[in-house]
């Protein structure tokens, strides 16, 4: 009987649990209706009389002993609980949200991404710009009458009147003015104009404008810059035309149009059923531009583009109007995930 007692006393002291199944199975092995306690209690019969009260006394402690245990168990697997602070450590965790690229910028990306593919740099320059760089050395002449198609925002800069530049053919005097040819660079930027707001208008929208400058450029190299780039941009399919236009600063001058990707060419509302649409304009850079920007235009010739990123996004994702763009409505902006 004694050894029995020792091996169930020497059980419940090395007995560990982890959870609450571990405790109710302590408490079903040792002080449980079918427990070894139980059990104890059963073999005192079986004692002789003379061994009985000290058996008994046995027994007893050893079931003190099991449910002192049974408490202290519990007390520390309530303890551990607590220290988790009851959080439920099952509970999927908080959904971190991601932001989007603006669809300008996406947009802006895969222009530039095009054009470096075939050897265009990148250049930027300021948004306030002097007469001279919007206008001047643009060949647009005091008192012209093309200044009016660009409603200028002109501002005071101390002594000097400014300008909101309102387009990025400004850039492309600069570079000119600081860099020999071969000259082949991309400006995407930020211009401004004094339009009344509204889904077809915005007073300020983004431009890329290209500019190659090197020996023997012509028309041709133009043309086929032009249709790489729709190609790349609106798909294999995608074909251009070029329409007569005028530009101060280009000679001959075109607007380009690019097939409708969205009808295939075969008339719908966003190509007005004519099957094109109109992206850029283009043309050879006007000898008098040249040599306002110190080229020499016996020797140098070239083209330029502008396009805006706008009417390209709005081709592309089917936005039509101009003021979602910056309205900040986060709804509209995190449909554009792509390209992060
Ligand atoms: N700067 C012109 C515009 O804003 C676009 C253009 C750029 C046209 C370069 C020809 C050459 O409308």
């Amino acid at each position: 009987m004694k050894l029995e007692i020792e091996k169930v006393v020497s059980e419940i002291e090395q007995f560990v649990i982890t959870n609450t199944s571990e405790l109710e199975a302590f408490r079903i092995r040792f002080l449980g209706s079918k427990g070894l306690v139980k059990d104890l209690y059963g073999l005192l019969k079986s004692v002789p009389n003379e061994e009985k009260k000290e058996a008994g006394q046995q027994v007893n402690e050893l079931r003190a002993k099991a449910e002192e245990k049974y408490a202290l168990l519990k007390e520390q697997l309530e303890s551990a609980d607590q220290s988790r602070d009851g959080a439920d450590l099952s509970r999927p965790g908080e959904p971190s949200t991601i932001g989007a690229r603006h669809p300008l910028s996406l947009v802006r990306s895969e222009i530039i991404e095009i054009f470096n593919r075939i050897g265009y740099t990148v250049s930027e320059g300021p948004e306030i710009e002097d007469d001279w760089h919007n206008f001047s050395a643009l060949n647009f002449p005091p008192e012209h009458p093309a200044r009016d198609m660009q409603d200028t925002f002109f501002i005071e800069k101390g002594e000097q009147e400014m300008a909101l530049r309102t387009h990025t053919s400004s850039v492309q005097v600069r570079v000119m003015e600081n860099a020999e040819p071969p000259i082949r660079t991309i400006s995407p930027g930020r211009v401004y104009r004094n339009e009344a707001i509204s889904a077809r208008a915005h007073c300020f929208f983004h431009q890329v404008e290209g500019l190659y400058i090197d020996k023997d450029v012509s028309f041709a190299d133009l043309k086929q810059t032009l249709l790489y780039f729709a190609k790349e941009m609106f798909g294999e399919k995608a074909k251009i035309r070029m329409r007569p236009s005028y530009f101060p600063f280009t000679e001959p001058s075109a607007e380009v149009d690019v097939s409708c990707s969205i009808c295939n060419a075969e008339g719908c509302n966003v190509c007005k059923h004519t099957g094109w649409l109109e992206i850029l304009g283009c043309g050879m850079v006007d000898p008098n531009v040249l040599e306002a920007c110190g080229i020499d235009s016996k020797i140098y010739s070239g083209f330029a583009f502008g396009m805006g990123i706008e009417r390209i996004t709005q081709l592309k994702y089917r936005v039509n109007d101009l003021r979602l763009y910056s309205e900040n409505d986060i709804r509209f902006l995190k449909q554009f995930t792509s390209g992060i």
